[in-house]
């Protein structure tokens, strides 16, 4: 493979500001929605709030760095740009694996990523055509089990998803990317907020308060570590792909660090509000936090269906969740469209394409198991679930840490100390403590985490 650098430019981001808001945009999505308040939630709150916040300021930020300066360096996808820093610090090749696991990652992230994102717009149209108003439980969970169960449901639902966001990719990155990304984020906070403000007035804002910040240790598991290790990555995008891709893109004159630590504050702060937006409401409605992935499908339309102008705020609790998962889905898909256009000479429309049919032939995995059909389930290490569970699992609790750790190997031992500091300006204090992360601390836990939970420690 020949990695010159830049044969292909693909783009840039107009300026720094466009560049923190996409990555936040493709930070910010279902994980923060969707799977934290749920994930949160099994895990028993305060105490799982606590070890996903370390794991973000200790490990996430470090490797967000780390990703982004390998993109910089590159400017091409993943796979190249690695390679490329790869041949600049005369490492061995094996390390480009490094670029391609996160981009195997991402897509088989989409691959289900796409069909949750299809369920949250459904349920745009469901909120807005007031189909919630005064449903009891077994009304509610029913309508969500028959939805899931639909083939034809999911997969126009996924379809629409996919058409779209490769139309917005095929169009490049400041004519699609930043154009999407510039009105959905903007959007999408406002609504939020909006939301918090309504569950702080009308919800049970204390009952969710303490739920979330009072740690009790005792509900901590070695497995509910490893899931807020995970979570951390999912949520700040790590390990796939997408935080070397953006970094391709960079301006010149941004600075990897600064803007590594908003994003990671950014996406964190969403996180926390989708938390107050919800739980509130759980609690005032003496529904089940633990509720897993149907909380938000489930649970909260009993709410919106009882509430003062609730199909108001269902609606808009669901655009939400689309804007959000918009624009984590664009940047999912990017590194191999980009990686398309490098190394199999397609042009972007081509890449957009090809990649977009790929995955919806991969989602076809994902819709399959929850319409429930048998063959999706796979009995492994001798337990059975479903593909779409194993493809969650695989990449969230394994290919994510797997992949930060490498990256942190690699960046911290790898590249030269003097190439590292000539990117990222910063004084010889800084650059130790950032290289001691990568170096030691952020694998070392990292492995920690993984052989507790395989048992051998
Ligand atoms: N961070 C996204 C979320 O919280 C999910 C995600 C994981 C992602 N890896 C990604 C999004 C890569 C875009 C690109 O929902």
């Amino acid at each position: 493979m020949s990695c010159k650098p830049s044969q292909v430019v693909h783009g840039q981001w107009s300026n720094r500001l466009t560049y923190v808001l996409a990555a936040t945009g493709a930070a910010v999505g279902l994980g923060n929605i969707w799977k934290f308040p749920y994930i949160m939630g099994e895990n028993g709150g305060g105490a799982f709030v606590l070890v996903y916040l370390a794991c973000i300021a200790i490990i996430g930020v470090p490797v967000m760095i780390a990703e982004v300066y390998l993109g910089k360096q590159g400017r091409q996808s993943p796979m190249r740009s690695v390679a490329r820093v790869v041949q600049e610090n005369k490492s061995a090749p094996a390390w480009r694996f490094v670029g391609a696991m996160g981009v195997i990652a991402g897509y088989l992230i989409l691959s289900f990523y796409a069909v949750v994102a299809g369920w949250a717009l459904a349920y745009v149209f469901k909120a807005a055509g007031g189909g919630f108003a005064g449903a009891s439980p077994a009304y509610l969970q029913d309508t969500f089990e028959l939805f899931v169960s639909s083939p034809v449901q999911l997969l126009s639902w996924t379809s629409i998803v996919l058409i779209v966001t490769v139309v917005v990719v095929a169009k490049g990155v400041q004519n699609g990317l930043e154009k999407a990304t510039r009105f959905m984020m903007p959007g999408m906070l406002v609504l939020l907020l909006f939301i918090v403000g309504y569950s702080a007035v009308y919800g049970d804002f204390t009952a969710a308060f303490n739920f979330m910040f009072a740690a009790d240790f005792d509900k901590l598991t070695t497995e509910s570590v490893l899931t807020a290790l995970g979570h951390s990555f999912f949520s700040l995008s790590l390990a796939s792909g997408i935080m070397i891709m953006y970094g391709a893109y960079l301006p010149k004159n941004t600075s990897i660090i600064k803007s590594s630590i908003w994003i990671a504050i950014a996406d964190t702060c969403v996180a926390l509000l989708a938390g107050l937006a919800i739980f509130p409401i759980v609690f005032a409605f003496q529904l089940e936090p633990g509720a897993g992935p149907g909380l938000i499908f489930q649970t909260l339309p009993l709410a919106f269906g009882q509430m003062p102008g609730g199909r108001l705020l269902g609606s808009l609790f669901f655009i939400m969740l689309v804007f959000a998962a918009f624009t984590s889905a664009i940047a999912l898909i990017e590194s191999s469209v980009a990686w398309l256009i490098e190394s199999k000479g397609f042009s972007r429309v081509q890449a957009a394409i090809a990649a977009g049919f790929g995955l919806w032939l991969l989602s076809l995995l994902s819709i399959f198991s929850f319409v429930g059909h048998d063959w999706t389930r796979l009995a492994l290490f001798g337990t059975s679930h479903s593909l779409f569970e194993w493809i969650d699992s695989l990449t969230a609790n394994v290919m994510l840490p797997l992949g930060g750790f490498f990256i942190s190997l690699f960046v911290g031992w790898k590249v030269a100390a003097d190439r590292l500091n000539g990117e990222l300006n910063i004084n010889t204090k800084q650059l130790t403590v950032l290289r001691v992360l990568l170096q030691f601390i952020c694998p070392l836990i990292i492995l920690l985490v993984f052989l507790n939970l395989i048992g051998v420690l």
